[in-house]
């Protein structure tokens, strides 16, 4: 009896060590992993994730803060585009693209010969996005699409970064989306999550719209990715660059 279970611990840390970073995914359905038995606090929508409790989606009627002209200052999105040093002809994935605010300044930098995919679940956000486009002349490098919220809506093994400035936090099922993101990764492409820092209590932001280094990991360890650095030269966000694991990924049940 004392062998059996011997042999099963030792099959069953083969298998984890066969499976890599993202050993910790045990297969359980998507459902299965979130928590709704709890109440939903002002600023959430009463799911939680590996404890978290899951942010509102701000709605399209909120475009204009995404625009404001102190945003510059205060996130120092100049820094932010300079740290992901983008090359030119690179596809990039602008997930959660909002007004655009960073898919034309990164269609700037991919030029003609790369492509930038903006995907929103908002079709009003892609209306804003695309006027914005047209106005910066991105247009021809700019592609929006509309996702689902469980879908980023890209092909497979598609870009080469994939970037979500202050989205991720709000994903309404961010096991799905991180999982269709990787899909949608070249094999060793870069994710990249840049959140307002969960850690920092003088960043200004409603506790649910921040997270920390800590559980954006923890929550990305169940995928087939490798956490390479967090970059923490910005003041208010942390820029966590995950790259995925060259091995083919793992079919969900
Ligand atoms: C706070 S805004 C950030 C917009 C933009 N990234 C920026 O920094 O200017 C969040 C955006 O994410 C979008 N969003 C939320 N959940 C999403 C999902 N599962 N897939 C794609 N977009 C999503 C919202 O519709 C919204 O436009």
């Amino acid at each position: 009896m004392r062998s059996v279970s011997l042999i099963a611990a030792f099959s069953c840390a083969l298998f984890l060590s066969a499976a890599g970073a993202h050993a910790a995914d045990d297969g359980r359905p998507p459902e299965a992993r979130y928590d709704t038995s709890g109440k939903a606090t002002r600023d959430g929508i009463g799911k939680r994730y590996f404890g978290r409790e899951i942010a509102q989606v701000m709605g399209h009627q909120g475009a204009g803060w995404l625009e404001r002209p102190e945003r510059q200052e205060e996130e120092r999105t100049d820094l932010l585009l300079k740290e992901l040093a983008l090359r030119p002809g690179e596809h990039v994935a602008d997930i959660g693209a909002g007004s655009g605010y960073f898919s034309w300044r990164m269609a700037k930098i991919v030029g003609e010969a790369g492509r930038v995919y903006a995907t929103d679940i908002q079709q009003e956000m892609l209306d804003i996005l695309m006027r914005q486009m047209r106005k910066q002349g991105a247009d021809k490098i700019v592609q929006p699409i509309l996702g689902t919220v469980r879908d980023c809506g890209l092909r497979a093994a598609s870009v080469d970064t994939i970037i979500l400035v202050d989205v991720y936090h709000e994903c309404d099922f961010p096991y799905e989306m991180a999982r269709s993101m990787v899909a949608a990764l070249k094999p060793g492409g870069r994710l990249v999550l840049v959140e307002y820092r969960g850690e920092d209590p003088r960043v200004p932001i409603k506790p649910l719209h921040k997270m920390t280094e800590a559980q954006v990991r923890k929550e990305m360890a169940v995928h087939p990715v490798t956490f390479e650095r967090n970059i923490a030269s910005l003041p208010r966000q942390h820029i966590l660059i995950f790259r995925k694991n060259d091995r083919e990924q793992k079919p969900s049940k």
